[in-house]
């Protein structure tokens, strides 16, 4: 049996995968975030944007299906930790330890920018709508690298949305039934002949904005479709955005932020710092008798 790591694990996706791959392979979750580990998983709790955690959880896996990181529009500071050091430490912990499989979860939202009534490939120019997006971009970019330079075997999958149910019109287009994904990551794990991919992490949707040929040509066969549930969700379908109707990415096209799905337990690390500062501030001059205290209005 291979054993798999799965970073992020205590995610949204992490969580849907973990159920569904359950007794398939043996596998080692990892995450931020404390996670109880099932019957026949590991869990190891580390933070991928210091290279040694991400060498110390790497180690001795056949294949890793890396989820970990600020999963929506946000803040770069976050995003630079999570999606690019972090990312960067997950690809060359894994070449550092002999790791040659990757499955990488990018995103909709390296190609965001793309109108809706545009049906885009594996093959378009990037067009990332946000800093999130462009954190995605950055991952697809180092997976070529190390497929190119150092023979690792790369799978991108541009996510559309994960959930048991499409959950609004966009969501129509870009649905990913649990199930799908368990499939398309099958393969991305056991295909022989992958080297460098990018396919489309979608159900087999009638209204979806992609041609997801490469994802068929290796074997890929989507069992769901959004269609079944079209007429429910529109129904119910609010006013839409000027902007964000117009384009794929939708929302993340005109916001700076979207709620964050998992908000960061403060590392050790930052919590460190964090009291260094505190030890650095000048102490605080003892108040003068004569000044009176009076309250804040
Ligand atoms: N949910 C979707 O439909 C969807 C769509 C497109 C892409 N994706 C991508 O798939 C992956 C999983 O998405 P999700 O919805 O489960 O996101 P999520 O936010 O629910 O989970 C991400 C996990 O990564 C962990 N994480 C963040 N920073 C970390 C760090 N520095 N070290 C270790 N762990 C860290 C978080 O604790 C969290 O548990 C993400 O990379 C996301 O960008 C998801």
């Amino acid at each position: 049996m291979k054993t798999i790591l799965i970073t992020g694990a205590a995610g949204d996706v992490g969580s849907h995968l973990r159920r569904e791959l359950a007794g398939k392979y043996a596998l080692r979750l990892s995450d931020l975030r404390p996670l109880t580990p099932a019957k026949g998983e590991r869990f190891a709790r580390a933070d991928i944007s210091n290279m040694a955690d991400a060498l110390r959880i790497t180690r001795g896996v056949d294949a890793i299906v890396h989820l970990g990181g600020y999963s929506v529009e946000g803040p770069w500071e976050g995003i630079l930790s999570a999606n690019i050091i972090g990312c960067y430490n997950v690809f060359e912990a894994a070449r550092r330890n002999g790791v040659k499989r990757i499955l990488f979860a990018t995103s909709n939202h390296a190609v965001g920018f793309y109108p809706r009534k545009q049906t885009i490939d594996h093959r378009v120019y990037i067009k990332p709508d946000g800093r999130y997006g462009v954190s995605k971009v950055f991952g697809e970019a180092v997976g070529s690298l190390y497929a190119d330079k150092y023979g690792m075997q790369v799978f991108n999958m541009r996510i559309g949305n994960v959930n048991p149910a499409p959950i609004d019109k966009r969501r129509l287009s870009i649905w990913f039934s649990p199930r799908d994904l368990a499939q398309l990551v099958t393969i991305g794990i056991e295909h022989p002949d992958i080297r460098f991919e990018i396919v489309y992490g979608v159900s087999g949707n009638t209204r979806s904005w992609y041609d997801n040929s490469n994802a068929y040509r290796l074997g890929y066969k989507p069992l769901d479709d959004s269609e079944l549930y079209a007429a429910q969700i529109l129904a119910k379908e609010g006013p839409g955005h000027a902007t964000g109707d117009l384009y794929q990415g939708g929302t993340f096209t005109h916001v700076e932020a979207v709620p964050n799905p998992a908000p960061l337990p403060k590392t050790a690390a930052a919590a460190n710092q964090a009291k260094k500062r505190a030890a650095k501030k000048p102490a605080p001059k003892p108040a003068r008798k004569s000044v009176k205290k009076t309250k804040k209005k």
